[in-house]
């Protein structure tokens, strides 16, 4: 694991400001995730006239013209980034489809996608004057942030999981990383996690409303295309379970089309797994909004980061990206999901989790299908592998 960085290039300055998508409320240099006015999602827009791709190993630097930091001084960079991509030839053979290339993901740090959010977010947060926050999330997102402070003594971190999660938070045992394990689900510990937030004074860094989150995602997929070129994707596939990932891959599409870096606009795909698809249930139904009958009360499912059950309130954002990119939305059955992690490791080698594995039997799916034609140029984000079981040492047990 690679100690955080601080940047070596402290000269870079910009004004980044937070506004509002629905009213246009703007803040200059405080953390929110939701528009203190109207309560709509916040996003941070550059200049995209004056902005340019660095070349600098440092990911934070590199794309620094599209993220959400105002100088290079306070950057916590965990090593993240940089990761294979992979032109799957026997895979997609198989398949039928000629060019299918898997972004690996699982060569980051902790061996997720969900490190690159943590090295932007934490940067984010930092900057933003915030010392202390809570975070909850499958174990992936606490993991990645619970390694990223575990290396800033000056800031402290809360991580609140549920009891069916926590051998999926594997964070070291650190002054600064406390961990709170709920006798419930997710979403439970999500709001326990809000509680303890609210009850102490603290920001709860918002999930998919914090755009920190989203902008570090984004990384994956410019690095992606980047990779990709002259070639550009004609579809993007990504497992969801809030899709700030997959926000994050349209934002990134748009500003490189802005600055000229693309030119097309793939089709984006929003994976789940039958057994707790409550997206992809509402966008068939033609549902602007997820309805109760969508909603998974006692999500279960093989794909355990991506088991949300109540997207409620992230659902509109990703049905106006599957809309506006002529996308869909794909479930797969747990033998499919198993059969593609199969696949990836005989054909390929790749060690996958079976989050990611739900975006490749969806993409194999689609191809079956016929809504991806043969030789169409296909972008998989594999955006995980399993790391061993160990729990962390130092719980504090939280009874709801
Ligand atoms: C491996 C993996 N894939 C996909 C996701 C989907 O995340 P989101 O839709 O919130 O971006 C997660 C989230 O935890 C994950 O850990
Ligand atoms: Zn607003």
């Amino acid at each position: 694991m690679t100690a955080a960085m601080t940047s070596l290039a402290p000269s870079l300055r910009k004004d980044v400001v937070l506004e509002c998508r629905v009213c246009g409320f703007e803040e200059p240099t405080r953390f929110v995730t939701r528009c203190p006015r109207c309560a709509g999602a916040t996003d941070v827009l550059y200049d995209l006239s004056r902005a340019t791709v660095r070349d600098d190993p440092n990911p934070l630097i590199r794309w620094f013209d599209l993220l959400p930091f105002a100088d290079a001084e306070q950057l916590y960079w965990m090593g993240d980034g940089d990761t294979p991509l992979v032109h799957a030839r026997e895979l997609g053979a198989r398949a039928g489809l000629t060019q299918l290339y898997l972004k690996d993901e699982t060569a980051n740090p902790s061996r997720s996608a969900k490190d690159r959010m943590a090295s932007v977010a934490v940067s984010f947060l930092a900057q933003r004057g915030v010392r202390e926050f809570v975070v909850s999330s499958t174990g992936n997102s606490s993991t990645s942030m619970g390694l990223s402070v575990s290396r800033v003594p000056e800031i402290t971190l809360h991580i609140f999981c549920g009891a069916d999660f926590l051998d999926r938070v594997n964070v070291p045992d650190t002054r600064n990383v406390s961990v709170y394990c709920t006798d419930t689900d997710f979403v439970g510990a999500a709001k326990a996690a809000a509680r303890f937030a609210a009850d102490n004074g603290l920001p709860f860094e918002g999930g998919f409303f914090n755009p920190g989150r989203r902008e570090g995602l984004k990384l994956a997929y410019l690095e992606a295309f980047d990779q990709l070129a002259p070639r550009e994707p004609d579809v993007v596939v990504q497992a969801i379970s809030s899709g700030m990932g997959v926000y994050g891959a349209y934002k990134g599409v748009m500003e490189y089309r802005a600055m000229g870096r693309l030119r097309g606009l793939p089709r984006i795909v929003c994976a789940q797994q039958q057994r707790c698809a409550p997206m992809y249930r509402a966008f068939h139904d033609d549902a602007e909004t997820i309805r109760p009958e969508h909603i998974e009360k006692k999500p279960r499912g093989v794909a355990k980061a991506i088991l949300r059950g109540d997207p409620t309130d992230s659902y509109p954002f990703m049905r106006s990206v599957v809309l506006d990119t002529a996308g869909t939305f794909e479930a797969v059955s747990d033998d499919e999901i198993h059969a593609a992690q199969h696949q990836a490791r005989e054909l390929e080698g790749l060690d996958m989790c079976l989050s990611s594995s739900v975006a490749l039997a969806s993409t194999l799916k689609l191809a079956r299908t016929g809504w991806i034609r043969p030789d169409e140029v296909v972008l998989v984000n594999i955006t995980g592998a399993d790391r061993p079981p160990v729990p962390p040492t130092n719980i504090t047990r939280v009874t709801s």
